[in-house]
């Protein structure tokens, strides 16, 4: 079945989504490896109780970035991903790994990109006085949280948020986000033109409810 690769940093809350929606057929695939860069990274946790196998790749213990992305391509070649899914991975990849990958890469991000690109987003969206804000899921280009986009979704920024409930406000969508958006890559269903993702509707029938 079609394969799928999920990078790490944390929590892995997104992972869980993912975990989720391959368990109930919701994404016709299956994970077939999960790398951390940190070694206590709870998603590794949830990994391990699904079954999937695990790697820690920990950058610190590589002589710059391209020995780590070296090493990251080795082991996700290996396990024959399709797809590669970033999902609260904090380090920035640079071409070797992106083109090695490319339009076969995605990411989320806590923001509606082009706004707020970059680490503090849910603060940076507040200390803007925007009254909206929501996540992004997009492949992944040489520049960074740049690239075609493949779905959104929007949330209220209330006025007594601080950044954490913005944060948790914008999470509860990634879950519902990031795992339609791999759905669909995986069901071939998203086409790039011209930078711009066309998405094809879903056979007739076959549409499942999010
Ligand atoms: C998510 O909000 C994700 O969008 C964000 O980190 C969080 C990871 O949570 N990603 C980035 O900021 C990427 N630059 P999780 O580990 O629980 O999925």
């Amino acid at each position: 079945s079609f394969r799928i690769g999920v990078l790490i940093s944390g929590s892995g809350s997104n992972l869980q989504a993912l975990i989720d929606g391959v368990k109930s057929g919701f994404i016709p695939a299956e994970i077939a490896l999960v790398i951390s860069n940190k070694a206590d990274a709870y998603g590794l946790t949830r990994a391990r109780e699904a079954g999937i196998e695990t790697r820690v790749v920990d950058h610190k213990t590589f002589e710059g970035r391209s020995p780590f992305e070296h090493e990251l391509i080795r082991a996700l070649d290996d396990a024959g991903v399709e797809l590669v899914c970033l999902a609260g991975f904090m380090r920035v990849l640079t071409p070797l790994f992106v083109r090695h990958y490319l339009g076969r890469l995605i990411n989320i991000h806590p923001s509606l990109l082009p706004a707020f690109a970059g680490l503090h987003v849910q603060q940076r969206a507040i200390d803007a006085g925007v009254r909206f804000s929501g996540c992004t899921v997009h492949f992944v280009e040489e520049e960074v949280d740049a690239g075609p986009i493949i779905a959104q979704a929007v949330v209220p920024v209330l006025p007594s948020d601080r950044a954490e409930d913005l944060a948790k406000r914008i999470l509860t969508q990634e879950h519902r986000l990031y795992p339609w958006a791999v759905k669909l890559f995986v069901e071939g269903r998203t086409q790039v033109k011209e930078r711009v993702v066309h998405i094809q509707p879903a056979q007739w029938g076959a549409e499942q409810a999010l």
